[in-house]
C-alpha cells in the first residue's frame, strides 16, 4: 500500500457537526440549527431562478460583474472592490491561502466562528486564538498577541455562536492600534440582524478606509444558503488577490441571478428582519423563565447555558432531536454547557418552548 503524505499536518482539523447525525433535514424536522432564513428567499427571487435555469448549460460570468454593480448600487460602494464568492466561508478562506499559507499566524477569539480555525489549518497557518471577556471578543487580548507573524485577525460582528459584539469605536480602536500589516477582516454575516439592535454595519467604517476587508452573505436574511453566495469588500489589492486564489466559476449562475433579485426586493428582507427582531427577545425571555442562560445575542439565533448537569445541553439536545427539533451543540466551540437555537416561525418557536418545557420538567 502507498503511504499518501498530507503536504503539512491536518490532523488537527476539527470534523464537521453533522446536525441531527445525518438525518434527513425535510420538512418534519423543525431546524433551527443553521441560523437560516425560515421564510426562504423572496418571491423575486424565484422567478429570477426560474428565468436563469434555461441557460443551464452557459457557464456562469467569471466576473460576477451584474450582482457586484448590484451589490455596489445597493450598498454605496465601488464594484472593483468587491469579490463574490461560493459562500463568505470560501472568502474567509482564500484570504487565508493569499495572506497566511505556510507558517503565518492567523488570529481569531476564543468563541470565534469555527471557519476561522479551519481556515488557518488548511492553509498550514498557525491559529492564535484570543482569550474573550463575557463571551465577547477583547480588542486588549488580541492586541497582546500580535506578532511580526499576524497576518490576518478574523472577527465576526456579531459572532457566530455567541451572538454578542464589539462597537464601532472598539471594532475601530482595534483598527487603528493593530499593526499596519496585519489584514482585519470583520465578518458581518448576521449585520443586517444586529444593525437595528445597536452593532456598526462594517460597511460604513471600511467604505472610505483601505484597511479593512468585510465579509457578507446572501445566506442568512436572504434565505439563500443553499445556493452558496457571499462577498467581500476589500481594499484594490486585496480584491485582487482575493480573485487570483479563487476559482474562475465558482459563483455558480443561479446564484449570481438570485443575488441581483434577492437585494431588489427590501420588503422581504423587512419581513424577515422584522419577525426576527420581535422573537429573539421573547425566546430569550421564555429562556430565562426557564431558568436558562441566553446570552446577549443580537443574531438571528440564541445561545443559551444550560446550568445544571441533571438538565445539560446535551441532554436537552437528544430530548429536542426526540421530539424533531434540531439545535445546534456548541460543544465544538469549547461551549459544552450551551445549545444555540435559531429563530424560526412563530409554531416552531413555540414548539421549541414547549418541548424544553416538558424536558425541564420531566
Ligand atoms: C459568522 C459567520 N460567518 C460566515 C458564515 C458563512 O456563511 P456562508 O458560507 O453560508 O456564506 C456563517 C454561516 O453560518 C457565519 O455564521
Amino acid at each position: 500500500m502507498p503511504q499518501f503524505e498530507t503536504a503539512f499536518d491536518l490532523s488537527t482539523m476539527p470534523p464537521f457537526v453533522v446536525r441531527a447525525g445525518g438525518k434527513k433535514l425535510d420538512g418534519s424536522l423543525i431546524n433551527l440549527a443553521s441560523n437560516e432564513s425560515p421564510f426562504g428567499p423572496s418571491p423575486k427571487v424565484l422567478e429570477a431562478l426560474s428565468k436563469r435555469q434555461t441557460q443551464l448549460n452557459r457557464y456562469p460570468d467569471m466576473g460576477s460583474v451584474e450582482l457586484r454593480n448590484a451589490i455596489a448600487d445597493h450598498f454605496n460602494l465601488e464594484s472593483d472592490r468587491i469579490v463574490c464568492g461560493n459562500g463568505g466561508d470560501t472568502l474567509i478562506h482564500g484570504l487565508a491561502v493569499a495572506y497566511a499559507s505556510n507558517g503565518y499566524e492567523i488570529m481569531y477569539s476564543e468563541f470565534g466562528f469555527i471557519m476561522f480555525r479551519r481556515a488557518a489549518l488548511a492553509v498550514n497557518a498557525k491559529p492564535v486564538v484570543v482569550a474573550e471577556e463575557n463571551y465577547t471578543f477583547s480588542v486588549d487580548n488580541a492586541l497582546a498577541a500580535v506578532s511580526d507573524k499576524t497576518r490576518i485577525l478574523y472577527i465576526a460582528n456579531p459572532n457566530n455562536p455567541t451572538g454578542t459584539y464589539l462597537g464601532s469605536i472598539e471594532l475601530l480602536r482595534l483598527r487603528e492600534e493593530l499593526p499596519d500589516h496585519i489584514i482585519l477582516m470583520i465578518d458581518d454575516a448576521y449585520v443586517e440582524y444586529s444593525e437595528g439592535l445597536g452593532a456598526p454595519n462594517a460597511l460604513d467604517l471600511a467604505r472610505d478606509r483601505n484597511d479593512i476587508v468585510v465579509l457578507r452573505t446572501f445566506s442568512k436574511v436572504y434565505g439563500l444558503a443553499a445556493l452558496r453566495l457571499g462577498w467581500v469588500y476589500a481594499p484594490k489589492e486585496i480584491a485582487e488577490n482575493l480573485n487570483r486564489v479563487r476559482l474562475p466559476f465558482t459563483i455558480n449562475g443561479m446564484a449570481q441571478a438570485a443575488g441581483v433579485a434577492a437585494l431588489e426586493d427590501t420588503n422581504h428582507t423587512d419581513m424577515v428582519l422584522s419577525h426576527t427582531h420581535s422573537w429573539l427577545p421573547k425566546l430569550s425571555d421564555k429562556l430565562n423563565g426557564l431558568g436558562l442562560e441566553p446570552l446577549p445575542s443580537v443574531g438571528n439565533f440564541v445561545t443559551v447555558r444550560f446550568p445544571s448537569p441533571k438538565k445539560s445541553a446535551k441532554m436537552a439536545q437528544a430530548y429536542l432531536e426526540s421530539h424533531n427539533i434540531i439545535p445546534r451543540t456548541a460543544a465544538d466551540y469549547g461551549m459544552p454547557e450551551f445549545l444555540r437555537i435559531s429563530v424560526g416561525l412563530e409554531e416552531e418557536n413555540l414548539a421549541l418552548i414547549s418541548t424544553l418545557e416538558d424536558f425541564l420538567d420531566s
